[in-house]
């Protein structure tokens, strides 16, 4: 059956890095059988600037009736100032939220050949292979009631409510022992039970869940904790489940212990194995439209779509594969490059990428 994929572009770097992950999937389709279909749509700023929205009725529509969506970046300084439901950030967290994508999956590998691009000594940092399984629908992010008004007394004040059902924390935990059962069989919670009533339903949850998974060892931590240890001794680290907000920081301390947030995919997922594929870096719109951003993040995206939602590990490995290869042979983007080897445009490493594939 042929998989219907919506590519996102989105804003800054985002149009130039989807360029070149749909060639990956254009040679894909030609030369190893992958049966695809690929529609484009508006989101974030760029929506904003042809409809007023970040999230046009059309593009949800679209991202509802694909199968897997690619998403490029979104966001940028020209949109900063607006009302908050009418920035670029408020479609993907609509997007998420509509489409159910629950589990976020970052991962954080280090990839021998960059090991001394890393802020971190080689030898904290060598062999690393963090997943970080973040909650995406629930939380701080999401939770009522939450708002900005004007007191009696005459002074602003605002407010956010971090909340989970343990329904929510039920599935989230359930896809992060999955995970790890999958992995090392090592998974550790993390949160902030000595201080958040929400973090010590989340652990109570996690322990009642452990008794299904007697091969998975679960240990919790604090998030203050956590963030140390991250850059301590990052590699006690194999599988990591924690909320919406604890995620979103974590998991960027954890992208920029492999060198670059410029090779980091991600995979948005729902209940059903539908997908949102992403790069972890945003939209960095300092460097957008010079050729010069790194595009293995979203090819790497394209591999984790094809293992989890087109059922195609062995077209996955073939792109990780080629990636692996492409830096064996010193092919660096501006961000990863070194004195010892040469800058490839974004374009010279997807042509690089497509190349090997083919
Ligand atoms: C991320 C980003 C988003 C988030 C923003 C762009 C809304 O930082 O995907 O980590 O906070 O989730
Ligand atoms: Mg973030």
């Amino acid at each position: 059956m042929t998989a219907k994929i919506l590519v996102m572009p989105g804003d800054g770097v985002g149009p130039e890095i989807c360029r070149e992950a749909v060639r990956v999937l254009d040679a894909l389709a030609s030369d190893h059988g992958l049966d695809i279909e690929l529609d484009e749509a508006l989101v974030g700023g760029a929506a904003i600037d042809a409809e007023g929205d970040p999230l046009p009725e059309a593009s949800l529509a679209a991202a509802r009736e694909a199968d897997a969506v690619l998403f490029g970046a979104i966001g940028g300084p020209a949109w900063d100032e607006q009302p908050r439901d009418k920035r670029p950030e408020s479609g993907l967290l609509r997007l998420r939220s509509e489409l159910g994508l629950f589990a976020n999956l970052r991962p954080a590998i280090l990839y021998p050949q960059l090991a001394h691009v890393s802020a971190l000594k080689p030898e904290i940092v060598a062999g690393l292979d963090i997943m970080i399984v973040r909650e995406l629908t629930g939380g701080i992010y999401f939770g009522k009631p939450s708002g900005l008004h004007t007191t009696a007394s005459g002074r602003r004040e605002a407010y956010n409510t971090m909340r989970y059902d343990e329904a929510e924390i039920d599935r989230i935990g359930r896809a992060a022992f999955d995970t790890a059962r999958a992995r090392s069989g090592r998974l550790c919670s993390v949160d902030k039970a000595n201080v958040l009533d929400v973090s010590q339903l989340w652990r109570d949850v996690m322990n009642g869940l452990a008794g299904d998974y007697p091969d998975v060892e679960l240990t919790h931590m604090y998030v203050d904790n956590a963030a140390m240890q991250l850059v301590r001794a990052p590699k006690q680290f194999d599988t990591v489940v924690t909320g919406n907000l604890f995620g979103d920081i974590l998991s960027d301390a954890a992208a920029m212990l492999t060198g670059s947030i410029g090779m980091l995919p991600s995979a948005s997922m729902d209940a059903a194995g539908k997908g949102l594929y992403e790069p972890v870096h945003g939209s960095a719109p300092d460097i957008a439209g010079q050729g010069v951003a790194n595009p293995l993040a979203i090819i790497l995206s394209v591999a984790m779509m094809l293992r989890y939602t087109l059922g195609r590990a062995d077209l996955a490995a073939k792109v990780e594969n080629a990636v692996g290869y492409a830096l064996d042979r010193g092919l660096r983007t501006r961000d990863i490059m070194d004195d010892e080897t040469q800058m490839a445009s974004t374009q010279e490493m997807g042509g690089a990428i497509v190349d090997m594939l083919r």
